[in-house]
C-alpha cells in the first residue's frame, strides 16, 4: 500500500510538471514544524538556480494547481518558498480504513527471496549470562522480529561461545578439586558418564574462581591454556567434560533466554565453525592473501584510504592455535555453505567495533564472500548506572541478567499491590510490566548509544516507558470489554469517519505512519524507531481517550467510528510491541 507520503509526492510531481518545471524538485518530507503543517515540500528552494526564479513565486504557481484537490485540507506558499501541507480529513480517515483492512496494515512485504543470518545473544558457556549481554539479545531479537515481519528469511543464530579458556579454566580448577574423575585419566578406554560431575550452580562458583586464581598464578594461566589447547586438539576426556559443560550451560541459558523473551532459530557455537578451518586457512595460504609474520599467520587488511591504523587480522598464532578472528571467519563459511545468506548481521558491543571491520575485510579480501553478502556490524553501547559507568551491582560486582529481572519484577509488583487483581494475574502483569521496562529502556535508546539503566525511571507507568504503553494496550482492552459487556457491535467493516477536531486527526496521522517506520527500523537495524512511533501512537490516543466520547457517545455512528478507531490503534500497538519483543497482559 502506498504511503502517505507518496501519494502526496505524485501529486506534488504532477503539479510542478504541469507548472513547467521538473519533477525532481518535488519532495515531499514530514514537516519539521507540526504546528504549522503535516507536510512540506522545499523544493521550489532548490529549483530556483535552475529556473532563476523566486522561490516564493514557484511555490505560489504550484500551489495554486492543487488548491482545489481533495486530497489537502490546506496546501499553502510560505516565504521564502515551502510549501506547507495539511491532509484532509477525509483523506486521512480513507486512508486509515484501508490501512484497517490490509495485511501487515498495508507494509509491503519483501519481494526478494532474501536470506539474513542476524548472529546476537552471544552468551559463552559455563559463564552467566550477565547484563553486558542483555542488550545484544534484546537488540537482536527486535531486530529478527522485524524481518520477519517484512517478509525476509530470517535465521536468528546464538553463536554461544564454547571454545575459548572459560572451558580450560573450569577443567584445570576441576583437576585440582576431583583429580581422581575419570576424564583425567588418560588411559581410560570406557565410556564417560552421562551424568555430568558439576551442576549450573557448581559452574556459576567455578568459573569465576578459575578466572580470578589464574590472573594471580601464572602456572595456573598455563595449564588452563594447556587444558584448552589440549580439548581443541582432541582429547577424549576434555571433550566429553567439554559436552557436559555445553548441556548443563544450554539448559540454563535457555531458560533465561525464555524468560526475556528472546528465542534463537539456531544454537550454533564456536566450535561448530572449527571443522571449516584448516581448508579457509589452505585457501588464504594458496590465494596468496596470508603470510607469516614473527611466526603467526596474518593477512594484511589495511588500506589507502585508512585514517587510523587498522592492524593485521592474526589468522594462526605463531603455536599453530586459532584465534576468535579464526572462528569468526570460518563461520562465515559455515554460514554461507549451509544457509547462502544475502545479509549477515552482528549484534555486538560496539567495543568490538575494529575487531569485526578486521574480520569483515579478511573474509573479503581473502574471497570468502563476495560483494553479493552484506556483512553489517550492529554495535551497541554500554548499558550505565547512575554514576555514568558500567552497571554493576550495589558491592560492585557484576548482575547477573536473572537478578535483575527479578528486582525489576518486584518493584512492579510492588506498585501494583493495591491493584484490584487476583494473584496469578498480578504475578504474570508484574513479569510482562517488569520485562517491558528493562527492554524498552534499552530498546528506545538508540542502539549505538550507552545509556543509563534508571530502574525508577523505566517502571513508571507516565513518560515514554515500556509500562506506559502497555499501560495504554490495557486501557484499549479494558475499553474493548465494555463494549461487549454493553453488548454493542461495531462490524470489521465499520469505517473510521473523517477526524472531527485535532485529538481524532493526531491519531489517524500516528497511525499512517505504521509502514515508513517499519521499514526504516528495518533498513536501518534501528527499534527504537519501533520505540517512538509505539509512543507517540500512545500518547495520541491517550489525549483523544481523554477528549473524546467513546462507548457513552450519543451519536451511533460517531461511536462506532471511535471504537473501530480505538481498535485499530490496539491492534497495531500490539503489533509495535510484539516487535520490540514485549508482550501486554489483559489488566495492570
Ligand atoms: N561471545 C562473545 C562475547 O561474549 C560475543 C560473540 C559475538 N558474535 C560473534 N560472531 N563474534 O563477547
Amino acid at each position: 500500500m502506498q504511503k502517505i507520503i507518496e501519494i502526496l509526492q505524485e501529486e506534488i510531481s504532477v503539479a510542478f510538471e504541469k507548472a513547467g518545471y521538473d519533477k525532481k524538485y518535488a519532495k515531499v518530507t514530514v514537516s519539521n514544524r507540526p504546528d504549522l503543517c503535516q507536510y512540506q515540500c522545499n523544493g521550489a528552494l532548490a529549483a530556483a538556480k535552475e529556473y532563476h526564479k523566486a522561490p516564493i513565486q514557484m511555490a505560489n504557481e504550484v500551489v495554486e494547481l492543487l488548491e482545489n484537490s481533495d486530497t489537502f485540507l490546506e496546501i499553502t506558499a510560505q516565504m521564502p518558498g515551502f510549501i506547507n501541507m495539511t491532509v484532509s480529513p477525509a483523506f486521512l480517515s480513507d486512508y486509515i480504513n484501508k490501512m484497517s483492512g490490509e495485511e501487515n496494515f498495508g507494509c509491503e512485504k519483501t519481494k526478494t527471496e532474501e536470506t539474513i543470518v542476524i548472529d546476537y545473544g552471544g552468551a559463552n558457556v559455563a559463564k552467566p549470562l550477565h547484563v553486558g549481554h542483555l542488550r545484544s539479545a534484546v537488540i537482536g531479537e527486535s531486530i529478527k522480529r522485524i524481518s520477519k515481519y517484512l517478509g525476509y528469511h530470517v535465521i536468528g543464530d546464538v553463536h554461544l561461545g564454547d571454545w575459548g579458556l572459560q572451558i580450560g579454566l573450569i577443567i584445570t580448577e576441576l583437576k585440582h578439586r576431583k583429580p581422581e574423575l575419570v576424564y583425567f585419566d588418560e588411559n581410560y578406554e570406557g565410556e564417560y558418564p552421562e551424568e555430568a560431575p558439576f551442576t549450573m550452580a557448581d559452574l556459576e562458583e567455578i568459573y569465576p574462581y578459575a578466572s580470578g586464581y589464574s590472573k594471580e598464578h601464572e602456572d595456573y594461566k598455563k595449564e588452563a591454556q594447556t587444558a584448552t589447547a589440549e580439548l581443541q586438539a582432541g582429547r577424549k576426556g576434555y571433550l566429553a567434560l567439554w559436552q557436559h559443560i555445553i548441556h548443563v550451560s544450554v539448559a540454563d541459558l535457555k531458560k533465561i533466554y525464555d524468560k526475556l523473551n528472546v528465542s534463537f532459530d539456531l544454537w550454533k557455537k564456536e566450535s561448530d565453525a572449527q571443522p571449516y578451518i584448516p581448508k579457509m586457512v589452505q585457501d588464504m595460504k594458496d590465494g596468496g592473501y596470508a603470510h607469516i609474520d614473527d611466526g603467526a599467520l596474518v593477512v594484511d587488511v589495511k588500506e589507502e584510504t585508512d585514517t587510523k591504523e587498522i592492524p593485521p587480522c592474526m589468522i594462526l598464532k605463531s603455536n599453530g592455535a586459532t584465534l576468535y578472528n579464526t572462528t569468526d571467519l570460518a563461520t562465515i563459511v559455515e554460514r554461507r555453505k549451509l544457509f547462502d545468506p544475502q545479509k549477515i548481521i552482528y549484534v555486538v558491543d560496539k567495543r568490538q567495533s575494529l575487531y569485526f571491520e578486521q574480520v569483515f575485510r579478511c573474509a573479503r579480501k581473502t574471497k570468502i564472500i563476495g560483494s553479493d553478502v552484506d556483512l553489517i556490524f550492529v554495535g551497541f553501547g554500554t548499558m550505565n548506572g547512575k554514576d555514568g559507568k558500567p552497571f554493576k551491582t550495589r558491592d560492585g560486582g557484576v548482575l547477573r541478567l536473572e537478578t535483575l529481572l527479578a528486582d525489576v519484577t518486584k518493584q512492579v509488583e510492588e506498585k501494583m499491590a493495591e491493584r484490584d487483581m487476583d494473584e496469578t494475574a498480578r504475578k504474570d502483569a508484574a513479569q510482562k510490566v517488569g520485562l517491558a521496562a528493562i527492554k524498552y529502556g534499552d530498546l528506545s535508546n538508540q542502539a549505538s548509544k550507552d545509556y543509563v539503566f534508571d530502574i525508577d525511571r523505566f517502571t513508571s507507568f507516565e513518560g515514554n516507558t515500556g509500562p506506559y504503553i502497555l499501560y495504554t494496550i490495557v486501557r484499549i482492552k479494558s475499553l474493548m470489554n465494555k463494549v461487549a459487556e454493553q453488548g454493542i457491535v461495531v462490524d470489521e467493516n465499520t469505517p473510521v469517519l473523517p477526524a472531527a477536531n485535532k485529538s481524532q486527526t493526531d491519531v489517524m496521522l500516528a497511525l499512517s505512519k505504521w509502514s515508513e517506520t517499519v521499514e526504516a527500523a528495518f533498513a536501518e537495524q534501528a527499534p527504537h524507531k519501533i520505540c517512538q512511533f509505539v509512543y507517540e501512537l500512545s500518547d495520541a490516543f491517550n489525549k483523544f481517550y481523554h477528549e473524546n466520547k467513546i462507548v457513552t457517545n450519543e451519536d451511533d455512528t460517531v461511536r462506532a467510528s471511535h471504537i473501530q478507531l480505538s481498535r485499530l490503534v490496539g491492534r497495531v500497538l500490539e503489533t509495535g510491541i510484539d516487535l520490540l519483543g514485549l508482550e501486554a497482559p489483559d489488566k495492570m
